[in-house]
């Protein structure tokens, strides 16, 4: 028995910014202390605020410490375990009130939040598979190879109303149903851990931290469509989830919860890790199977679906990390207890990386249905810097950009596919008044056309016309009616592309067109950034009212662009000027601005 437990991140994101250093360093002063038998270490997955890391977390009281480093940790060991003084300035403060917050569960970022998929994450060390049955692990496994058919399972999932957190929103159980109906003994279910949208790091957390979560939400997927095999497609690019996950693996053989006759239930299912090179296109269903497959990862026509004709073309059903984070839950608690959340067709909880300028940057995981004004001001705890909101792109590289008067909507599958933005997989970039719109719609479109596999023209050469367009508009190239051929080339690319990259790879830039009209037409008829951003819509510009003709700046000047006699006001001649920023430095009276 402990008195207490020092729980320390050991995510991707406190790895980088050093807690193996702090996790030796407990492990010394603790025995310098004679406390090993009394504290109790642990390693955890990841917390969320990963920019605050390194996370240390003292329970039972659930004493929360950020940016830990090793030369903190003497002081912490002496202070709070030795002699029961918590160390101040290690703790948290809010944002805006600078309030000081000394326990884990009071953080605003933490209170809004509803951790259902998330439940382990940082509070158990991911390769125990006892600490994860003694959280009610394997528990959901169990009931449903015990207490329930294989259609009972489907039923109890289509119950739950959980969608698929990988994109589209497919109802799961519905498509649990399709595998199970479809003909054949051999069939096949895949979790798709290839996470390929910029910023996005909800999967690699949850297999970080909670790998067995999706083991057995695989599991019991098998179970119900009829599989005796399955397969987690990972990307390459993440080292700590594939070991981690071959831990698990290794750890739920050994105890009878992979492998022949599962619990003593005749049920069979082996799990084998299949690492990807980390192509966008690659998280497409039929691109997967084919790169399991030992193909290039392209995707085909659909019908047939993976259902009738997957890998190795038999039945296969495939679903996303998050997607089977949730299934234990439901199989354990019940359908109820997961619908109880969420709004009328989007149940449960999402996880959102959240991030750009925004105060606290991370993974958060909110209940369906909560207003992005709550995400972005009570969890995020406001725009960097008090400036002011002007959009936000929900969906990633497939999703939207939403102005600042849809900051009321409820975040569910329905409404912001209705706002023009969608769920997508969980990237929530946050822009500020000095982002530009154009710019935003150029870097998603430039991502997915790169990525863009060449197999049909639409997206091929559709999206890079697009491109061509958007960066000429950024140059201050842009001409009249770009805009109109913009929207008329998005359309084209969506309805005629084969697969979902091209089929939503305008979406950026359409949601963009339609929301932020002004934006474009300042930049194509005035040639001008109103968010200041595009670099060559800037001029330099002299403020009458402040300069007072000392005429330093004419002699830093490279291109001879400044004029004006002495004691006068000077002015810059903009066709000379190359924009190097020189005169800035030497003006002391800040007569020189950007605009
Ligand atoms: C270009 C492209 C990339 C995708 N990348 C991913 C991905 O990284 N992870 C994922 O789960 N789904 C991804 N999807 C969606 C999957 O193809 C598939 O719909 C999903 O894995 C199904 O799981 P779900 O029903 O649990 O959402 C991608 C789709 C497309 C078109
Ligand atoms: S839509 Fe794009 S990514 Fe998809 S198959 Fe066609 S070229 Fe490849
Ligand atoms: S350095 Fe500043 S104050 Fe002096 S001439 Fe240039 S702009 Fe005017
Ligand atoms: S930005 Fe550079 S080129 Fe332009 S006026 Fe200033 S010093 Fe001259
Ligand atoms: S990795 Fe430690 S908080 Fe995310």
């Amino acid at each position: 028995m402990y008195r207490s437990h020092v729980l320390v991140c050991s995510g991707t994101g406190c790895t980088s910014s050093g807690c193996v250093e702090v996790q030796e360093n407990l492990e010394k002063e603790l025995s310098n202390n004679k406390l090993e038998n009394e504290v109790k270490l642990i390693q955890t997955g990841c917390h969320g605020l990963c920019e605050l890391g390194p996370i240390v977390i003292v329970y039972p009281e659930g004493t929360s410490y950020f940016r830990v480093e090793g030369k903190d940790v003497k002081e912490l060991v002496e202070e709070h375990l030795l002699k029961g003084r918590p160390v101040d300035r290690l703790m948290y403060k809010e944002p805006i009130s600078e309030e000081q917050v000394p326990y884990y569960n009071d953080i605003n970022f933490y209170k809004k939040q509803s951790r259902i998929v998330l439940r382990n994450c940082g509070y158990i060390d991911p390769e125990s598979i006892e600490e994860y049955i003694a959280r009610g692990g394997y528990d959901g496994l169990s009931r449903a190879l015990s207490e329930f058919s294989q259609d009972e399972v489907i039923e109890e999932v289509k119950e739950s109303g959980l969608r698929g957190r990988g994109g589209a929103g497919f109802p799961t159980g519905v498509k649990w149903g399709f595998a199970r109906q479809a003909p054949g003994d051999k069939k096949y279910i895949i979790c798709n851990a290839d996470e390929g949208d910029p910023g996005a790091f909800m999967d690699r957390s949850i297999l970080e931290g909670d790998p067995h979560s999706v083991i057995e939400g695989m599991a019991i997927g098998g179970y119900a469509i009829g599989a005796d095999e399955g397969y987690i497609y990972v990307r390459a690019e993440y080292p700590l989830a594939i070991k981690r996950l071959r831990k698990a693996l290794e750890a739920a053989e050994g105890l009878g919860l992979l492998g022949e006759n599962i619990l003593g239930t005749g049920f069979n299912f082996k799990l084998k890790i299949k690492e990807g090179a980390g192509a966008f296109v690659c998280g497409e269903e039929t691109a997967l199977m084919a790169s399991i497959e030992g193909n290039r990862g392209m995707p085909r026509p659909r019908p047939p679906f993976p259902a009738q004709k997957g890998l190795w073309g038999k039945p296969s059903n495939i679903n996303n990390v998050e997607t089977l984070a949730c299934v234990p839950v439901i199989l354990s608690e019940g359908a109820g207890s997961f619908n109880s959340v969420g709004t009328e067709n989007s149940k449960g909880t999402k996880v959102f990386a959240l991030t750009g300028k925004i105060n606290n940057t991370g993974l958060v995981e909110v209940p369906m249905g909560i207003k992005i004004k709550d995400i972005i001001y009570t969890i995020g705890g406001g725009i960097q810097e008090d400036k002011a909101f002007k959009a936000v792109q929900i969906g990633g590289p497939s999703g939207g950009c939403l102005p600042e008067d849809k900051i009321d909507l409820p975040v569910d599958y329905d409404s912001l596919t209705q706002a023009g933005a969608i769920m997508g997989s969980g990237g929530l970039v946050v822009m500020d008044e000095e982002t530009c719109i154009v710019d935003v719609a150029r870097f998603f479109l430039k991502f997915t056309q790169t990525e863009s596999c060449g197999k049909c023209t639409p997206c091929r050469e559709g999206t890079k016309r697009m491109l061509e367009i958007l960066e000429r508009i950024t140059q201050g190239e842009g001409k009249e009616g770009d805009v109109e051929l913009l929207e008329e080339l998005g359309s084209m690319v969506k309805e005629t592309s084969l697969c979902g990259l091209g089929q939503t790879a305008p979406n950026p830039v359409l949601s963009t067109t339609k929301h932020f009209r002004d934006e474009y037409n300042a930049h194509i008829l005035d040639r001008r950034c109103p968010a200041g951003a595009c670099s060559d819509l800037l001029i330099y510009k002299i403020l009458e009212d402040k300069c007072k003709g000392c005429t330093k700046c004419v002699k830093a000047c490279p291109q001879d662009a400044i004029t004006g006699e002495k004691k006068e006001v000077h002015v810059i001649d903009q066709d000379k000027c190359i924009k190097c920023g020189a005169c800035v430095d030497q003006c002391k009276f800040e007569a020189i601005v950007l605009g």
